[in-house]
């Protein structure tokens, strides 16, 4: 056996809340990897109610990668939230049309470069309760996002987060190793392989991990996490 099968809609025995994502998104604007887990005893099938203002005429895009975890009431803001702020008034007259249709702000009819950036969580990453994903952000792999934070600007690989505006409480690992982790990127491998290592995975031990991503694994190597 190697792990629940990614293709399975609640794949904790007993634990309905639990769902693999993936299984339930059909928005072809929306991407989520194998294993990426959402977690919410209330309404778990209803997990994309938390993806706000994302709307398929503005074209910006959800990409989360694999082995993620997303705590309950979890929310991404897309860029469909940000109405005009460069005319005189805030006010969506475009949307609400009867002969104000034609009132769509430039910025919104020629939007500049960068401005609706897609918002991309990388893999392995932990999103805390209640957490909100502002627009365009990326959130580097392994990355923590801390309890009821309110993420504004990028999140590097590896670092933990927390507060609003969330800022970056430490690095989890020195940069040698979470350089080390990002080219092992061991959320890619295999479901044997992932299964067969496990215990690397979690005890920390990227000597051995190193090892068999080079095809010259030592099983009886138990070395701790090489930290500086
Ligand atoms: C982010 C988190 C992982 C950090 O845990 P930790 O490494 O043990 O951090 P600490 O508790 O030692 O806190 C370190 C600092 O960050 C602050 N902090 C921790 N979590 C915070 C949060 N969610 N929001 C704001 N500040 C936070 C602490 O106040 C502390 O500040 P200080 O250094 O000024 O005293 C944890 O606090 C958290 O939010 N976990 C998410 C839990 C969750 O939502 N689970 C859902 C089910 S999966």
């Amino acid at each position: 056996m190697f792990g629940p099968s990614p293709k399975a809609l609640h794949p904790m025995a007993g634990q309905p809340r639990v769902v693999f994502l993936n299984n339930l998104n059909t928005n072809p604007h929306i991407e989520i990897g194998d294993y990426t887990y959402y977690d919410d005893p209330e309404d778990p099938n209803n997990f994309f109610r938390n993806v706000l203002y994302h709307f398929d005429f503005i074209g910006d895009r959800l990409i989360i990668g694999r082995f993620c975890a997303i705590a309950q009431h979890v929310r991404f803001v897309m860029n469909g939230a940000n109405h005009d702020t460069e005319g005189l008034s805030t006010y969506p007259f475009f949307a609400f049309g009867n002969g104000w249709g034609n009132s769509i702000p430039p910025s919104l009819a020629s939007p500049k470069p960068g401005s609706r950036l897609d918002t991309v969580v990388g893999n392995d990453v932990w999103i805390g309760y209640d957490a909100t994903i502002m627009p365009g952000r990326t959130i580097g792999d392994g990355a923590i996002i801390g309890a009821k934070s309110v993420v504004t600007q990028d999140v590097e690989p590896y670092s933990i987060v927390a507060g609003n505006p969330a800022k970056c409480i430490r690095k989890r690992f020195s940069d040698d190793t979470i350089s080390r982790l990002l080219t092992l990127a061991w959320w890619n491998w295999p479901a044997e392989q992932i299964t067969q290592q496990l215990e690397h995975i979690i005890s920390g031990n990227i000597d051995a991990l190193e090892k068999v991503a080079h095809g010259t694994t030592d099983c009886a190597d138990r070395s701790p996490l090489n930290e500086e």
